[in-house]
């Protein structure tokens, strides 16, 4: 192997495998044992700029590999390399996730036969996010935020105005309103990056400092996303924020999932219930009217599982044009209990994959892809086409800031914002329950 990485002749793609190999055979040998790494010094060094691994118990691990670069851009304005983390536990599932926008970029996980696939939407490379993140051609997809944290202000703020101790103006960057915290928001940051292993999980512990005045927002804020993976296939995000002047606060993730696998066709054939009896009603700038209206008798009940299209073509009362106005589901549900509780099951009839979602936060943002034009090509090598995937967004209401009735998402020094999101993936075979 050596003696081939040293030939002048090697090709390209020769090149190209032989370091895969080296990188492989280097992280074994990182992973191994003290003697191994000692006498594997050369592959060794030579890996240490590709991949790192951090080893949990019980086949537990975390890797990190360099992802390119990130262009400059505000408010930081210096170009910033990028690293891809692979989180792994010893069921099938595995989780890879970069730190530019916090993006969960692949999401690995075994259907009831044990076939895993990845069910989140994304790109290959680094690349495709930026460009779509911050430059996405016209009459494309636009900016879809795939895996992304959003803020300082996930989902729409009207107008781009609030008021807290003086009115405070934003960019708006969605029609009139300001969406998911403005241009150049926490989803286009290169965010801090701590792997870690512990005895039952492995975490990506990732912080990003929002300066004072930054997209029109005030305060500065410390923010603290953990992303943890554990053995019983959970995925949890973990959000802590602090402010140096009173602010708004309110923070997602924004993962388009397809229990079937990214690039698989649409998702209306894959059940989902929400754990809500109401959901906030929009106008055609998709603010909420400030409403509160039961799900019962129309197409948003969603109280027990039933097919994702079943109701998405309905145009009539007694909703109103809800469905019209929005191409489809892009509104936020008003959960049932407080703390943490169960959101929304999801579940993929035909792999018999079942995501569960459990957060802290009063509402979730069901969006069901309904900007995906077909321009946008994933890792499966599929175009994305109007609603291939579906978010959950975790989040508190949108518009908040403007509405008084709505639970608050004001932060004030002093103060730490928290909020927990769990998303937990099993199978269930065959009508006989859930159990992975
Ligand atoms: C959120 C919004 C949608 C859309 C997507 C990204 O889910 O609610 O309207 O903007 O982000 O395309």
């Amino acid at each position: 192997m050596h003696h081939a990485l040293h030939s002048p002749r090697r090709s390209a793609s020769v090149v190209l495998a032989l370091v895969l190999a080296a990188t492989v055979a280097a992280a074994l040998a990182v992973g191994a044992s003290a003697r191994a790494s000692r006498s594997n010094h050369r592959s060794k060094s030579r890996s240490h700029s590709v991949q790192k691994v951090v080893h949990g118990a019980g086949g537990l691990s975390i890797t990190s590999q360099p992802w390119g670069t990130v262009p400059a851009h505000p408010p930081l304005n210096q170009a910033l390399p990028a690293s891809l983390y692979t989180l792994s536990n010893a069921h099938q599932m595995t989780v890879k996730i970069t730190n530019y926008g916090g993006v969960v970029q692949s999401i690995w996980v075994p259907d009831r036969r044990g076939h895993v696939k990845d069910v989140a939407l994304g790109f290959p490379d680094l690349q495709g996010y930026v460009t779509d993140f911050t430059n996405p051609p016209a009459g494309g997809s636009g900016d879809t935020y795939f895996g992304a944290i959003i803020g300082r202000y996930a989902n729409r703020i009207a107008n781009g105005k609030f008021a807290l101790d003086a009115v405070y103006t934003l960019p708006q960057n969605n029609g009139p309103n300001t969406l998911h915290g403005g241009p150049d928001a926490y989803n286009t940051q290169v965010w801090n990056a701590t792997p870690s292993a512990g005895p039952h999980s492995v975490s990506l512990k990732l912080t990003y400092t929002d300066p004072d005045g930054y997209n029109g927002f005030p305060g500065q804020v410390s923010n603290v996303v953990t992303y943890t993976l554990t053995q019983d296939n959970a995925l949890h995000i973990d959000y802590s924020a602090t402010t140096t002047k009173s602010t708004v606060i309110n923070l997602t993730n924004h993962t388009y999932f397809n229990l079937a696998g990214e690039g698989s066709g649409d998702v209306f054939g894959q059940l989902l219930q929400i754990n809500a009896d109401s959901f906030t009603p929009t106008n055609a700038n998709l603010i909420p009217t400030g409403q509160i209206v039961p799900v019962a008798g129309t197409p948003f009940d969603f109280r027990t599982l039933k097919p994702i299209g079943r109701d998405i073509h309905s145009a009539g009362a007694p909703e109103g044009n809800q469905l019209v106005l929005a191409h489809g589901f892009d509104h936020n549900w008003v959960l049932n209990g407080s703390g943490m509780k169960l959101a929304a099951v999801a579940e993929d009839p035909s792999s018999g994959r079942v995501l569960s979602t459990y957060t802290t936060e009063p509402g979730v943002q069901f969006y069901s892809g309904n900007f995906l034009v077909g321009d946008l090509v994933g890792p499966s090598g599929n175009t994305y086409r109007q609603s291939d995937g579906f978010t959950l967004e975790t989040q508190h209401y949108p518009d908040s800031p403007n509405e008084s009735t709505f639970p608050t998402t004001r932060l004030d020094p002093g103060q730490t914002f928290t909020s927990s999101t769990i998303y937990k993936f099993a199978t269930a075979g065959g009508g006989h329950g859930h159990g992975h």
